[in-house]
């Protein structure tokens, strides 16, 4: 394989959204003439009932229709988590909507759960070889009301539930109008209610529980994360994902791109998105189990966020500026923190 070094410079020079559909069509070739080597080895963590191999997982929003799922299994992930996906298909925000923010490692995006709906994930998932650990994250399509979220959320955990190891569920990607309120202590309160509820049945149905996981935005202040974390206590969710993408700009000012709409990722992400897990891990008191994503571009960052409370790690702009090296790095990083 040739080092991400010597490919680093021509990806970067390319525009990122285009970079990106690159290499997605790569990673579906490779996946289909390669074997994978399976997930790399660790003393495998048990978290939400599933055996997870190794503490590092890829994000959401890489694969967002499941097309490469064979390829980036080649990586020795210990889990894939692809999506978000909508009932419905969508184009997402007008481009240019993803920006590179390089001297600082950061990403901001606004892709707005561009996609080509759940049952086109739901295909390329069936078709897949990849046998391990596969989260779908789920959304709202942008054209469904706020006040009718709940109906798209259980259109996605019902048709997700059969094909998932977890399903998580979204609220917290800045880029759909409104989509954050549904942290709000009401509406989330429905929500957790309508899913838990949802997923009684569906476990009746299926004869298998498939785990239920709440993804979180990092801009919350202390008194916002306490009732998230009373509404995953009462609610008996199963994991929670800390966190999504940022608004705040104050680690970028200055920087080009730093102004663009949408939602900051990366090392610049790191601080805030760790501050968040810390207090979320606190406030949970080990009732529900974290996994940390934010800004994660090196193994010391990784073993950071389980030091800050998470039982796994999930990584995203990391992979565009070190290449898929980082996994084995942060595997590396987070078995030794034991
Ligand atoms: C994302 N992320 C994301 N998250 C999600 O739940 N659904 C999604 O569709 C997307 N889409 C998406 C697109 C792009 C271009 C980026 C950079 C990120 C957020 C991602 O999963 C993760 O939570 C954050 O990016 C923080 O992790 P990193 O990137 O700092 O490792």
């Amino acid at each position: 394989m040739i080092p991400y070094c010597l490919i680093k410079p021509f990806v970067l020079a390319l525009d990122p959204e285009t970079a990106h559909e690159l290499s997605i069509a790569g990673l579906r070739t490779l996946g289909a003439f390669l074997p994978s080597k399976g997930p790399l080895p660790d003393t495998p963590i048990d978290v939400m009932g599933l055996s997870f191999p190794n503490r590092v997982g890829l994000a959401a929003g890489l694969d967002k229709n499941g097309e490469a799922i064979d390829g980036l299994a080649t990586w020795g992930f210990g889990h894939l988590e692809v999506g978000t996906v909508t009932p419905r298909p969508q184009p997402g925000n007008p481009k240019p909507r993803m920006f590179r923010l390089p001297e600082v490692e950061g990403i901001i995006n606004r892709m707005g759960f561009n996609n080509h709906g759940i049952d086109a994930l739901i295909a390329n998932v069936k078709a897949a070889k990849y046998k391990g650990i596969l989260g779908i994250n789920i959304g709202k399509n942008a054209d469904t009301p706020i006040e009718r979220a709940v109906d798209d959320y259980r259109i996605g955990f019902e048709k997700a539930y059969p094909h998932a190891s977890y399903v998580t569920v979204n609220i917290s990607s800045p880029n759909t109008q409104n989509l954050r309120r549904l942290q709000g202590a009401s509406e989330l309160d429905a929500l957790l209610a309508a899913l838990k509820s949802q997923q009684s049945a569906l476990a009746d149905r299926h004869g298998r529980y498939v785990p239920l996981v709440l993804k979180i935005a990092p801009d919350l202040d202390d008194a916002q994360i306490d009732a998230i974390a009373d509404a995953l206590r009462r609610h008996r969710c199963d994991g929670v994902i800390a966190t999504n993408t940022t608004l705040d700009r104050s680690r970028v000012t200055g920087l080009r791109h730093a102004n663009e709409a949408g939602g900051l990722s990366g090392a610049p992400l790191f601080e805030l998105s760790t501050e968040v897990l810390r207090k979320l891990a606190r406030a949970l008191a080990g009732e529900v189990p974290i996994i940390a994503a934010g800004g994660v571009v090196d193994g010391a960052k990784a073993k950071a966020k389980l030091d800050a409370g998470a039982q796994l790690v999930q990584i995203y702009s990391g992979l565009v500026y070190r290449g898929p090296g980082l996994v084995a790095e942060c595997v590396a990083a987070t078995r030794a923190a034991r």
